[in-house]
């Protein structure tokens, strides 16, 4: 009996846990039911299931391959450069030139895509804009762009002139500048192993070295001959011009007008066939000066000669972007006339 009151505490305990599994005891019928539903329509309607899981793993793999491939293709693409290291430019027309190109592709990324040939325009770049055109169209080879680089080429193709200001602003940075930028631009199609066909954009800028406006160019061996008639030429000569860059440019019969600022216009000199090519270049001239004209401009026995393009002609015909850029650079050249008069004086 003394336990009593503590039965009493247990009964009213037993009562709660009674009421807890009572509770419990409703919930767990519920749970089972939800459960066994659950397992029963998954036992019916398993197929539904796998296809949801197909269709949803086809999603993202589409969407990774159609979506995210093109434009991981295209990144690499733009993060691709293209460097030459040769550049011809021969047989050289008003309507078209011939274009030798010899490039190395350089290909950060890790895929090794091909791309089909396609035509790229060739665009000037000054300081980072675009030229409105573009200044000759190339058909550039099919790709492969393996790691970390490969050999890209263009061997004496036939390009047309697209655009004779272009051409002309083209050549007039290369002879001035140190450095221009050309891009090639198109769109082709880039190939990776299996996976789809990919619609690119090729863009790509280069930039290399120009002629730096014929620094260090000189006339050396030169010969005057005082008895030959005014008018006729008498004056020969040995041209120096240094050519930093990788470019092979043929511009044919080029005529250069002198002057001096005393005297002003004294004269043109004559280099046949003129071709630079890279490295140091020695072409003979010709020149037929006004000797009076000379005479009266020296200092000191230094006549200060001013030099720029006149006309440049190949095969008869006047290649005004060739004569633009060589006529947009004026060379400064001292000349030793009284050396040279005692040069010439002497037996060769
Ligand atoms: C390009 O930049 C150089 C140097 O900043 C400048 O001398 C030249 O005039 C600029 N050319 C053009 C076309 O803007
Ligand atoms: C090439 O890219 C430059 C910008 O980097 C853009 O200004 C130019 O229009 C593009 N050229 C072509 C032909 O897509
Ligand atoms: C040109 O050549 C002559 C003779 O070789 C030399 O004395 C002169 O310094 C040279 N001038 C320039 C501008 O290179
Ligand atoms: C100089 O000119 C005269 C007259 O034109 C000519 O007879 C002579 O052969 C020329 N001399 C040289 C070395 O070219
Ligand atoms: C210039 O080239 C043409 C054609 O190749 C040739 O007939 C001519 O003799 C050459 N002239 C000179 C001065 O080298
Ligand atoms: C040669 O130059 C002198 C002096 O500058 C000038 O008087 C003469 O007319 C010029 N001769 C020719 C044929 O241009
Ligand atoms: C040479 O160029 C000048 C302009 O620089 C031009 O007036 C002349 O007609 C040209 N001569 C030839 C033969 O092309
Ligand atoms: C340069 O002029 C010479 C003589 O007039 C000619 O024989 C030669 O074909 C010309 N060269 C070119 C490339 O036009």
């Amino acid at each position: 009996m003394t336990k009593l009151p503590q039965d009493g505490s247990n009964d009213s305990q037993s009562k709660f846990k009674d009421e807890q599994i009572e509770s419990r005891e409703m919930a767990a019928p519920a749970r089972a039911g939800f459960g066994t539903k659950v397992k029963r329509h998954c036992a019916r309607f398993w197929w539904v299931h796998v296809i949801a899981f197909c269709l949803i793993f086809l999603i993202i793999a589409l969407c990774l391959v159609y979506v995210g491939m093109p434009k991981i293709a295209q990144h690499d693409v733009d993060r691709s450069s293209l460097e030459f290291k040769a550049l011809k430019f021969e047989n050289p027309s008003m309507e078209e030139i011939t274009l030798t190109q010899d490039g190395v592709l350089h290909n950060p990324s890790m895929y090794t895509p091909t791309l089909d040939s396609f035509k790229a325009g060739s665009y000037l770049v000054t300081n980072g804009s675009f030229g409105a055109k573009a200044i000759i169209d190339v058909q550039m080879p099919e790709i492969h762009a393996t790691k970390p680089q490969s050999d890209q080429g263009v061997f004496k193709q036939v390009v047309p002139i697209v655009d004779i200001d272009q051409l002309t602003a083209y050549a007039t940075e290369v002879v001035g500048n140190e450095y221009v930028e050309t891009a090639l631009a198109g769109k082709t199609k880039l190939h990776l192993g299996a996976l789809p066909v990919v619609n690119v954009n090729y863009n790509s800028t280069s930039r290399y070295k120009g002629l730096n406006g014929l620094k260090g160019f000189n006339v050396t061996n030169v010969r005057i001959n005082i008895t030959a008639a005014a008018g006729t030429p008498n004056l020969v000569g040995n041209a120096f011009v240094p050519n930093p860059s990788v470019m092979t440019i043929e511009m044919g019969n080029v005529t250069l007008s002198l002057r001096t600022e005393k005297a002003g216009f004294i004269g043109t000199t004559t280099i046949p066939n003129f071709t630079l090519v890279p490295g140091d270049n020695n072409f003979p001239m010709t020149g037929t000066l006004n000797q009076t004209a000379v005479l009266a401009s020296m200092v000191d026995g230094i006549a200060t000669m001013l030099i720029k393009g006149q006309n440049v002609t190949y095969n008869g015909v006047a290649l005004t972007y060739y004569e633009a850029a060589l006529a947009s650079h004026e060379l400064v050249l001292p000349m030793n006339v009284l050396q040279i008069v005692a040069d010439s004086a002497k037996p060769e």
